[in-house]
C-alpha cells in the first residue's frame, strides 16, 4: 500500500514538467522526501511561483523557468535524467472549447517535444499525465481500458493523441512509456481561484468566506475523486513497472464513486457552514458519470491506492483551512 517502500537509487534523477503546478509539486514533494535530484520544467502559466518556492532552497531541487513548445529547452530539461513524470499541460474543459488552438499547442506539441526530448536522452522511464477524459461520450460503467467513446472536447483530444503518440514511442523507438490517465483529483496546493478551478478547492474556498457555490446540473453527476496521495503512488510505481507493460494507459483512480451534492454536504458540514448551493447549467463537453475501473493499473504497476475519498477530503479541508 502506498509508495513508502518504492525504493530509487539515490544517483536517479527525475524531470517533472508542471511541478509548479497541483500534481508536479505534490511529486516534486515525495521524491525529493525520498532523497532523490529533481529538475522541475514550469512556464509559471497555471502553475505558482509559492510551490517552487517551498523547495527552491533544497540542494536537490532545481527549477527551470522554460516553456514544453520548445524543444530546446525540453532538450536541456532531459539532460543526465532517469525518470520523466511529465505533468505539463494545460486543463479544464470548458477553457480547451473556448480557445483549441492553444490546447494543441501546448498538451499535443509539447508532448511530442518531450517524447522526442527523452528519447534522445534515452531516460529509462516517461511517465505522463493523461486524463479519464478520453472515455468520453461511453457510458459503460466503470471505466475500463479499451472501451473508450467519441470524446466530447478539445482537451479530451489532446490527452488521446498524446496516448497515441506514447504508444507510438513505444513501439517504434523503444521508450517505456506508462499514460495516467487520472479522475478528478484532489488535495492540497489546487488553485481554488479563477473561472476554471476543479469543484472541490472551489467548495472549499467560497464555503469558508461563507458564499454561495454554485453546482452545475442537479448535483447528481459522480466523479471518482482521487486524492492526490494515489496518483504520486501511481507515477512512482510506474517508474519500476515492467517494459512489457510499457505503451499503455492505466486508469488512475481510487475506484469509488461520489455524488457532486454529496461531496459538497461533506464539505459544508465539516466547515459547519449551513449554505445552500446554486443549480446552476450543465456544462458542456462534461459526462454524467464517472468511475473507473482500477484493475489494470493494479496488475501491471502494482498500484493499490491507500487513500479513500473520505480520508482524503478531511486532509484537505484541513490543509485548504490552514493555507487559504
Ligand atoms: N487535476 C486533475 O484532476 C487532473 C485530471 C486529469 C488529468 N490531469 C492532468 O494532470 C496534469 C497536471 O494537472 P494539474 O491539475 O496539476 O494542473 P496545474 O494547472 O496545477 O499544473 C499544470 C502545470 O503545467 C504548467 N504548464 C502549462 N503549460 C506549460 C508549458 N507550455 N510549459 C511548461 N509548463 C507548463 C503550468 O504552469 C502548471 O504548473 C495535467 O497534464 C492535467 O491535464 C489533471
Amino acid at each position: 500500500m502506498g509508495y513508502s517502500n518504492v525504493v530509487f537509487d539515490k544517483k536517479d534523477v527525475f524531470l517533472v514538467t508542471g511541478g509548479a503546478g497541483f500534481i508536479g509539486s505534490n511529486l516534486c514533494e515525495a521524491i525529493l522526501d525520498k532523497g532523490n535530484k529533481v529538475v522541475c520544467l514550469d512556464n509559471l502559466s497555471t502553475g505558482k511561483k509559492a510551490n517552487v518556492d517551498i523547495f527552491i532552497n533544497n540542494p536537490n531541487y532545481n527549477f527551470i523557468e522554460g516553456d514544453i513548445t520548445d524543444f530546446t529547452t525540453c532538450k536541456r530539461a532531459c539532460e543526465n535524467v532517469t525518470y520523466v513524470l511529465h505533468q505539463a499541460a494545460w486543463g479544464s474543459v470548458p477553457r480547451s472549447i473556448e480557445m483549441p488552438l492553444y490546447y494543441e499547442e501546448v498538451n499535443i506539441r509539447g508532448t511530442l517535444n518531450m517524447l522526442e526530448a527523452a528519447r534522445q536522452a534515452n531516460v529509462k522511464k516517461f511517465v505522463y499525465a493523461s486524463s479519464s477524459s478520453v472515455y468520453g461520450d461511453s457510458m459503460e460503467l466503470p471505466k475500463i481500458e479499451g472501451n473508450e467513446g467519441k470524446v466530447l472536447s478539445p482537451y479530451a483530444l489532446t490527452k488521446k493523441t498524446d496516448e497515441g503518440y506514447a504508444y507510438l514511442y513505444n513501439k517504434l523507438y523503444g521508450l517505456d512509456t506508462y499514460g495516467m490517465r487520472y479522475f478528478n483529483v484532489f488535495g492540497k496546493r489546487q488553485d481554488p481561484n479563477g473561472a476554471y478551478a476543479a469543484v472541490i478547492p472551489k467548495f472549499i474556498k467560497l464555503l469558508k468566506e461563507n458564499e454561495r457555490p454554485t453546482i452545475n446540473g442537479d448535483g447528481y453527476q459522480s466523479r471518482d475523486f482521487t486524492y492526490v496521495e494515489n496518483v504520486i503512488e501511481a507515477n512512482l510505481k510506474a517508474c519500476k513497472a515492467s517494459s512489457d507493460f510499457a505503451g499503455e494507459s492505466y486508469n488512475i483512480a481510487f475506484g469509488g464513486r461520489e455524488y457532486l451534492i454529496d461531496v459538497y454536504n461533506v464539505i459544508s458540514s465539516a466547515l459547519g457552514k449551513k449554505i445552500e448551493p446554486i443549480f446552476g447549467e450543465e456544462r458542456k463537453g462534461d459526462i454524467r458519470d464517472s468511475n473507473a475501473d482500477i484493475t489494470k493499473a493494479k496488475r501491471n504497476l502494482g498500484y493499490d491506492p491507500d487513500w479513500s475519498f473520505e480520508k482524503g477530503i478531511y486532509a484537505a479541508i484541513q490543509w485548504y483551512l490552514e493555507n487559504i
